[in-house]
């Protein structure tokens, strides 16, 4: 049986929204149910710092989603920004290579030993939802199926030390037989049974996405654009109950 607390720590909600009052809001109304806040880029260029430090007035974690990608140098001196500012997760492109996420954990772990905070979660991105096989081997002249590639990257990721990969319900099974259960995966694409898809194509529900073994689901559109976000939040609890 799972109880609150093992539910909270894995939800992450995104904050996928154009005003910082909304963010708050959300932040405000949330904070009892959701473990971790999911700062993207879109939030963090409008408004920087200031929803960051609210999240934390809040006590809840927060997760810098800016996927890092540049030289090694400028990645560690990025990351030991972000975990200097408190993040409890960020995460950084595979594809910059084995010694751009490694210049990543650098400088994380050094942030966190001068500044006393946790060391963070550092997860890789590996082929972004957006690119398809088509993309993939035509425009960008990759010659690997996206599974295999993305299995490279994630192995990559892990021979670099980082802790996990952002991969969709599909990925998550294979990525936990391949890498090991100890390698965390944070799913995307979440949808209760009783939400809208969206543009989503590659869904779960809470419930299976857990069952599959993902660390943290990520819940965006299903609670943000509920017409009751109290009741939706409480429904996938309930929903995550009866079926782990
Ligand atoms: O509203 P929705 O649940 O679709 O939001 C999903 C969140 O997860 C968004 O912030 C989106 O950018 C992010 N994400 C995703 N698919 C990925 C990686 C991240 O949907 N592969």
């Amino acid at each position: 049986m799972i109880n609150y607390e093992q539910i909270k720590k894995r939800l992450v909600l995104a904050l996928d929204v154009e005003k910082i009052e909304e963010a708050k809001d959300l932040v405000e109304k949330l904070s009892p149910y959701i473990g971790t806040f999911k700062v993207g880029l879109q939030l963090f260029c409008g408004f920087g710092l200031e929803i960051i430090n609210y999240i934390k007035e809040k006590n809840a974690n927060f997760f810098l989603d800016v996927k890092l990608h540049d030289i090694p140098n400028t990645v560690e001196k990025a990351s030991y920004n972000i975990v200097k500012n408190g993040a409890n997760f960020f995460n950084v492109h595979a594809t910059g290579g084995i010694e751009m996420m490694k210049a990543a954990k650098k400088g994380a772990i050094e942030a966190s030993e001068k500044f006393g905070h946790k060391k963070p979660i550092i997860l890789a991105v590996t082929v972004l939802t957006s690119i398809s096989n088509e993309i993939l081997q035509n425009e960008l002249e990759n010659k690997c199926r996206t599974k295999d590639f993305v299995l490279k990257l994630a192995r990559n990721a892990k021979l670099a030390g980082l802790d996990g990969v952002v991969a969709s319900a599909q990925e998550l099974p294979l990525i936990k037989k391949e890498l090991g259960e100890d390698f965390i995966v944070l799913t995307p694409g979440i949808r209760p049974s009783w939400t809208a898809k969206d543009d989503q194509k590659r869904i779960a529900t809470p419930a299976n996405a857990l069952k599959d073994g993902a660390d943290y689901i990520v819940l965006g559109r299903a609670i943000t654009k509920a017409d009751d976000i109290i009741e939706a939040i409480k429904k996938v609890y309930e929903e995550i109950k009866e079926n782990k």
